[in-house]
């Protein structure tokens, strides 16, 4: 089984932000468990570095467009690294092995009258690096972005887009996992229910000259949308290692925020059918962290630092905020005050202390010494709940995580987290040890051990480094999991446990 999922790439002309840090967290999730569960994943990232905006970023601090981009991608990759993205690899738009295979793609099209000359006329923004014709305006601004768009007129290259949106309408109707979440879907249906224009996929040299050289033509560089799309299948080996590219391609998820559906759903598609090649079998569109209620940017001053977060807040708080707080798709809302509930409640009060207590009372009961369990037979209703619950841990994650629901997949931990702390509760062993009712005190700690066991093999895609906490601290070694790892019983009678420090402090200090 082969699992190949692709984050979009971002652009170098501003530090990553909490929506860059999303994508990737979801991302990350999704490959680590696709990973325990035994797949060949490849799981990509990287930079978009072409196109006005860069360069415009780089003239403003006086740089060359090369020199500046070769300063930004440590950022991104020091931050990956921080955030524990375990990804196979990253494609920056500059190298070689990218810029060739756009320009073959290039060649191809040209050859076979995909692409043709021609003179456009119309409007441009430059932040968006998008066309729009005056009637799309808002007030002479984008649509999108609703800044000032500039009128241009120029020679160009078009991609015939148009020549293929019925077989895109017909593509999108018989593949109904195309376009997730339906939402969205029917935002492209739409869409494509007007004409599609055709694609400028070229720029002037005499107006941007940062950008992919169109083989064919001496005065124009490649379109920044066309290049960067291609990054999808020059990763992973297309024109080069044709083995690889066969393995891989067609990628499973295109993990993308909902503000670039367009050229994934609608561009893209049609590129890959025109190349002969099969489109994406999902492109997943997540919402938007606005902060409170408003939109982030950089003239309000809110953007999210992600890298603030993590030092004032850990990598896996922040983690854990991101993929529980909303269901994967819908947007959200950030706040400090949000983020350090949820650390007091989830982490810190439900499997911080059910991991603390637990080995506080193996640690009281039998010195540290797991001990042993009698056999399942004759077991009472809330312990046998507890252990069927634990069984099925693996299935309730695998049926969220396939509709890319990362809230509710933890969500199913956290259920299993809730029913121990009661379960604790219930079985009041501190009672147990005063009535001399050893085995069953020993039954009992077996039983929540080997159910922190599981949450913490669970845990390891989601939250990596507080799984290393929990094995460590329950007297085991961290490795490689698999599906097997989720099994009941094979926790071993003896192991000493290694109580540490609290996984979670509680933050007492409410911020905003
Ligand atoms: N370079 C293009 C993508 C090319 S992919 C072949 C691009 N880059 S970006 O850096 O501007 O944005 C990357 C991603 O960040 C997008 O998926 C976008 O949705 C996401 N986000 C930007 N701001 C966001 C939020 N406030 N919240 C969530 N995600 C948002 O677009």
């Amino acid at each position: 089984m082969k699992f190949y999922i692709t984050t979009p790439l971002y652009y170098v002309n501003g530090s990553p932000h909490i929506g860059h840090s999303y994508t990737n967290i979801a991302c990350d999730a999704l490959a680590r468990f696709k990973r325990l569960q035994g797949a060949d994943v490849l799981f990509t990232t990287g930079t978009d570095e072409h196109g006005q905006k860069i360069k415009e970023s780089a003239e403003a601090r006086g740089m060359e467009p090369k020199v500046f981009v070769d300063s930004v991608v440590p950022v991104f990759k020091t931050l990956w690294e921080r955030l524990n993205i375990s990804y196979d690899e990253f494609i920056r738009t500059t190298e070689k092995r990218h810029t060739d295979v756009v320009q073959k793609i290039l060649e191809m099209f040209y050859k076979n009258g995909d692409l043709y000359e021609g003179e456009y006329s119309g409007w441009y923004c430059t932040p968006c690096e998008s066309f729009w014709t005056k009637m799309q305006l808002v007030d002479g601004n984008c649509p999108d972005c609703k800044r000032p768009a500039e009128q241009i007129k120029e020679k160009n290259f078009f991609f015939r887009l148009s020549k293929y949106q019925k077989w895109l309408v017909e593509y999108i109707n018989s593949h109904e996992d195309f376009i997730l979440p339906i939402i969205r879907r029917n935002e492209i249906l739409s869409f494509l229910k007007g004409p599609l224009n055709d694609l400028c996929v070229s720029r002037p040299k005499s107006r941007l000259s940062w950008g992919i050289k169109i083989p064919f033509s001496e005065d124009h560089v490649t379109y920044v949308w066309f290049d960067a799309l291609i990054n999808y299948i020059s990763v992973c080996g297309y024109g080069d290692d044709t083995a690889r590219f066969k393995r891989f391609w067609p990628a499973d998820v295109h993990m993308i925020g909902k503000d670039i559906l367009r050229p994934h759903t609608v561009y893209w598609p049609i590129m890959l059918h025109a190349a002969g090649l099969e489109p994406p079998k999902t492109v997943f569109a997540h919402g938007w962290w606005k902060i409170g209620e408003n939109k982030m940017s950089k003239s309000r001053g809110n953007i999210v630092n992600p890298t603030e977060m993590i030092s004032r807040f850990g990598v896996d708080a922040y983690r854990f905020f991101l993929l529980k707080e909303v269901p994967f798709g819908m947007d959200g809302s950030f706040s400090e005050s949000a983020l350090i509930s949820r650390i007091n409640s989830d982490l810190a009060n439900d499997l911080g202390n059910l991991l603390n207590r637990t080995l506080s009372m193996v640690e009281k009961y039998f010195s540290g010494i797991l001990p042993e369990r009698r056999n399942l037979k004759d077991i009472d209703e809330i312990t046998r709940a507890l252990i069927d619950k634990a069984k099925a841990l693996e299935s309730d994650i695998t049926q969220a995580m396939d509709r890319i629901d990362f809230s509710q997949a933890l969500g199913a931990v956290w259920n299993l987290i809730n029913m121990s702390n009661k379960f604790i509760e219930q079985k009041a062993p501190w009672r147990l040890s005063k009535m001399g009712r050893i085995d069953e005190l020993k039954d009992m700690m077996y039983d929540l051990y080997e159910v922190l066991r599981i949450i913490s093999v669970a845990l390891w895609a989601f939250l990596p480094e507080t799984s290393d906490r929990m094995v460590s601290q329950l007297g085991l070694t961290a490795k490689k999991y698999s599906s097997k790892d989720f099994s009941w019983g094979l926790a071993r009678s003896g192991t000493k446990i290694a109580k540490d420090k609290p996984l979670f402090p509680r933050i007492e200090n409410i911020g905003d």
